[in-house]
């Protein structure tokens, strides 16, 4: 079989990871008959300095047309210091595509690298699915006159029942497939209650459907000081694009750090998804070869199930599980190692079954 993906490797440590993940890629069309082609979308900082822009709305046609997936890297530039680009990059290909879930496993393979050296980080398995088109990102806000004769700034959080639903929905339907037992909506109904009171009533209506799973409502603040003390009571999650966001990184930390954490930009309905580590650039070791690829191989790994060729994608995970649970010798700088990032790829790839 034949698939065609697009790889957009953005700026600093995303170019570096992503050049990682084309190494298990061609190691794979190579040792098999699954072949993923792949071309190259190359707008970065660099691009948007000189153009003045980045994305436009006639190139959305070829990142999609005959495309079975995207991999991303990441967008950020100290040069460009209010994100511009990476809005007009990333935030428009998330919302002119509607990739409303935003899919966050977040699972400690082994002990021995989280920096909370204790066994209750053992064995976590939080799958986080953050609503990612709507909430605090909309961009609708500005600059206004404040109330007490200042100059003010707002932003404005807005969710609409559709958006809600179809996020929450995503949410229960995965944990029947992946024979979860317990939903938790995690939100700030107690102080922003115009949202939150939507948000709860739809996943009461919602979580009727599925009875057999567990669920839970929290308050944002204490569910953070949770995931830190006891990250293995966490199940599933499903929050607003803000929380869903900060809850990412926040578990990611508890894990083994950004380093290591995946993440997927899903429309269900169209099947279009862009796949994309959770951290971001990385300015301050950009350049030095020594970023963790392990982010963009998990990512990589959730890109092949995507293209149903999950036998690969199951194989790549393994891989990089086992290589996780070596001395931390192995590792990248982040994880109390001294390995370069072409090294780390080079043991993953010799770990991967390809009989
Ligand atoms: P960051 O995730 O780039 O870095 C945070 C810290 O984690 C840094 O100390 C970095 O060295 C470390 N780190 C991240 N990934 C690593 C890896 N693979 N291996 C080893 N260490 C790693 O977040 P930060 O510093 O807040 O943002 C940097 C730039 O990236 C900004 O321009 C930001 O806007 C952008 N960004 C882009 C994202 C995306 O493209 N999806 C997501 C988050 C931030
Ligand atoms: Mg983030």
């Amino acid at each position: 079989t034949e698939r065609k993906i697009i790889i957009i490797p953005g700026d600093g440590i995303g170019k570096e990871v992503t050049n990682e993940a084309v190494k298990v890629i061609e190691h794979i069309n190579h040792s098999s008959c699954d072949v993923v082609n792949y071309e190259y979308f190359n707008r970065d900082a660099d691009f948007y300095l000189e153009h003045g822009y980045i994305l436009k709305d006639s190139d959305i046609k070829s990142l999609t047309d005959g495309v079975d997936g995207i991999l991303f890297g990441a967008i950020g530039d100290p040069r460009i210091p209010n994100m511009e680009h990476g809005r007009e990059l990333l935030l428009k290909l998330r919302q002119s595509l509607d990739l409303y879930v935003n899919f966050r496993p977040i699972r400690a393979v082994s002990n021995c690298y989280s920096p909370l050296k204790e066994n209750r980080v053992e064995g976590a398995d939080m799958v986080i699915f953050r609503e990612n088109t709507q909430g605090l990102y909309t961009q609708v806000g500005g600059s206004v006159a404040g109330v007490d004769g200042t100059q003010a700034a707002m932003d404005t959080a807005y969710y609409s029942t559709h958006s809600v639903d179809r996020i929450i929905r995503e949410a229960f339907e995965w944990a029947v497939a992946n024979d979860r037992r317990r939903v938790d909506l995690v939100d700030k109904a107690n102080a922003v209650t115009n949202i939150g009171q939507l948000w709860r009533t739809r996943f009461r209506k919602i979580s009727k459907e599925f009875n057999h799973i567990e669920t839970g409502e929290h308050y944002i603040d204490a569910y953070c000081q949770r995931m830190v003390s006891d990250p293995r009571s966490i199940d599933v999650v499903v929050s607003s694009n803000l929380f869903g966001d900060i809850l990412g990184d926040l578990g990611a930390g508890v894990v083994g750090g950004l380093g290591i954490t995946p993440s997927a930009n899903i429309n269900p309905q169209s099947g279009i998804a862009l796949f994309e580590p959770v951290h971001g650039s990385a300015p301050d070791i950009a350049g030095k070869g020594i970023a963790n690829p392990v982010a963009s191989l998990y990512s990589l790994a959730l890109l092949y199930d995507h293209l149903r060729l999950d036998k690969w994608g199951k194989r790549i995970t393994a891989a990089v599980d086992e290589y996780l649970q070596m001395a931390s010798s192995h590792k990248t700088p982040d994880l109390g190692g001294e390995a370069g990032t072409s090294d780390v790829t080079e043991q993953i790839i010799s770990l991967i079954d390809v009989s």
